[in-house]
């Protein structure tokens, strides 16, 4: 497996040294998560919120602003630093409230080195699949079990493994385009797609290509490759137990429905057991 797919123990991508390239992606995806997890920390009523793997504050920004509503702090984790200039920038333009509410800091779930104690902690939107080993993915739960109170909770939010697809992958699939976006400030950016599963490592390699148009019509093109672990349901459930956690509940999606055969997402909601 060549250098690139990895380092260490956990993976990057170019984009995030592209952050507004990653925001013009995401609007492609469309997605509906921000009630869920709203909804999440409105049952839980905490007072500190730690979202792992928070990027440009898709996520974190709109939850501060819940957070100066009904007085819970949060804090945005994340290793790129790009990502997080960018997040810091467009938090300028929030309220004083909300500003107040929420921080960014830079750093490695893996090697989690926070002060206090959390209520709840959230690794949304497939930051897991970064996690490529055992070593790497029992870290992470681990420093988050020690960040959080007793009874805290750690929601973890992958994609379930796509059987289908992984099967056509063991053999790598051609590449194609799978996505195509524009921005209202004009910018333009087309992805393609290679895919490999390596079944034996649970590793699915994406080799992504990103052509990017510019208001000013210059043109950037870059490889932008990711190497994704793959959960399946028991392995994620066993993460949580061996790590002072108990499984309450998986959910399928972001609708809440209970994690079934067909289900798009694992959204695994694990309760930090006393110790
Ligand atoms: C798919 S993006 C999600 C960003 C943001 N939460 C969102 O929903 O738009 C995954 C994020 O996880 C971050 N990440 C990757 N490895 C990480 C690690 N070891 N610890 C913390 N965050 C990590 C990446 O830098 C990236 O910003």
């Amino acid at each position: 497996m060549s250098e690139q797919w990895t380092t260490g123990d956990t993976s990057s991508e170019a984009i995030y040294r592209h952050p507004e390239d990653y925001d013009l992606e995401v609007t492609a995806h469309d997605v509906r998560d921000l009630p869920f997890w709203l909804d999440l920390l409105q049952q839980e009523r905490p007072q500190r919120v730690l979202e792992i793997g928070c990027g440009t504050g898709r996520l974190t920004v709109p939850l501060a602003r819940a957070g100066a509503q009904f007085g819970f702090m949060v804090t945005g984790l994340d290793p790129e630093l790009e990502m997080l200039t960018r997040a810091n920038k467009l938090t300028e333009a929030e309220a004083p409230a909300t500003r107040a509410a929420l921080r960014f800091v830079q750093g490695d779930v893996c090697a989690l080195n926070l002060d206090g104690e959390y209520d709840v902690v959230l690794m949304p939107y497939g930051t897991a699949h970064h996690l490529l080993g055992l070593d790497a993915q029992i870290a992470a739960w681990r420093g988050v079990r020690q960040l959080l109170r007793p009874g805290g909770l750690f929601v973890v939010d992958v994609s379930a493994p796509d059987l289908a697809m992984l099967a056509q992958a063991r053999e790598g699939t051609s590449r194609r385009e799978d996505l195509v976006v524009g921005g209202v400030d004009g910018r333009s950016l087309q992805r393609t797609a290679a895919t490999t599963y390596a079944a034996a490592m649970q590793r699915a390699m994406i080799n992504f290509e990103y052509t990017v148009h510019d208001a000013d019509g210059e043109r950037r093109e870059y490889a932008s490759p990711f190497a994704m672990h793959v959960y399946y349901p028991r392995e994620l459930e066993l993460l949580f137990l061996l790590t002072g956690f108990h499984l309450e509940r998986t959910v399928g999606s972001y609708a809440g429905e209970p994690f079934a055969d067909r289900s798009p997402l694992m959204i695994a909601i694990g309760r930090a057991d006393s110790v």
